[in-house]
């Protein structure tokens, strides 16, 4: 039992906040949503809050299952207590399949990887498995390859980074969480850029000093320009957008990070492009998308970087 929660915080979770609390009885795990860590300005309606627990919940379902246990996820078991967010039942023995097994080993690997990737491709099987999965889930994926689709996300991540920057509740909340040097929040090692001057992401990543600077696509003038990584775009999302919805995506986000790391892709969020409720809808409404944006991941093979901690 104690593998099964160990591997649970090891979940990613918004600004490493870890918001959960869990807690065992017998064979039967509960899951509830920890709102002093909730995040007051990115995350008013504790949706962010909901996909880190989510992957929690799938990171412990797969680590129970490798241990040869059935496992059964009830999410929102009872509504007249709402943070407790899911209950995982620990059945009969039934040996993990191979898939299961790799992805729970992987659990220890997997970090978020901020660094510039190579440009090798992403295999397609990986992105057709995360698929499946999050199909079961009730989730859908779409990768954002189209050069409009693309340009599209890269000005809401902008627009809504430079909307970020400019309210002191957002440098506030940063300032908590960043620079820590406990077992919650970001050490300054994970977010320090290590990006060669010469190369560039095509998307800006998340700039945790606060001010949404990112370096320039023209290079200084009297240098080369540098090359612009153009990694794998992917998109969650859900039909409906409520507390379930944002488990299901955080469950299957849990699931697509684990299979990316079991042959050694690396991801990382781009969290503010759905953040903010006006960019997010302006996100579904020039992608086109039928249902909600939850979530989406650069992925592509990088190099090894520094690793956040856990409470645990
Ligand atoms: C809902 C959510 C949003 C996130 N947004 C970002 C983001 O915008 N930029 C980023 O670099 N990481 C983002 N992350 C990754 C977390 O910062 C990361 O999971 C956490 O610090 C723990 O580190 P680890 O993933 O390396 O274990 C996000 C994670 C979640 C679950």
């Amino acid at each position: 039992m104690a593998v099964v929660l160990d591997c649970a915080a090891l979940a990613p979770s918004v600004h490493n906040t870890q918001p959960w609390q869990m807690r065992t009885d017998g064979d039967l795990i509960e899951l509830r949503a920890d709102r002093s860590r909730q995040l007051g300005y990115l995350d008013p309606t504790g949706r962010q809050l909901h996909v880190s627990c989510g992957a929690a919940i799938e990171f412990g379902y797969l680590a129970a299952r490798s241990t040869g246990r059935e496992c059964a996820v009830s999410l929102l078991p009872d509504p007249s207590d709402p943070d407790l967010l899911a209950v995982l039942w620990l059945g009969d023995n039934r040996a993990p399949t191979p898939t299961e097994r790799d992805l729970a080993e992987a659990i220890a690997l997997r970090y978020t990887d901020r660094g510039p990737y190579s440009d090798r491709a992403v295999p397609d099987d990986v992105i057709a498995d995360i698929a499946r999965r999050a199909a079961e889930l009730d989730v859908w994926t779409r990768t954002l390859d189209e050069a409009a689709e693309r340009r599209t996300l890269i000005s809401v991540l902008y627009d809504a980074e430079q909307a970020e920057a400019a309210d002191p509740r957002y440098a506030n909340e940063l300032a908590e969480w960043t620079g820590t040097e406990g077992h919650v929040g970001l050490p300054a090692d994970s977010i320090a850029s290590r990006w060669p001057a010469d190369r560039v992401s095509q998307v800006p990543l998340r700039d945790f000093s606060g001010h949404a600077e990112h370096p320039s696509p023209n290079g200084q003038a009297d240098e080369p320009p540098p090359t612009v990584e153009r990694d794998l775009l992917l998109m969650f999302g859900t039909a409906v957008d409520e507390r379930g919805s944002w488990l299901a995506a955080g469950r299957a986000l849990g699931w697509a990070l684990l299979r990316a790391a079991s042959v050694g892709v690396s991801a990382q969020p781009l969290g503010p492009a759905i953040d903010l409720p006006v960019e997010r809808a302006r996100l579904r409404y020039e992608l086109g998308l039928v249902g909600f944006p939850q979530f989406v991941l650069r992925m592509g093979y990088g190099q090894d970087r520094p690793r956040t901690r856990r409470q645990h």
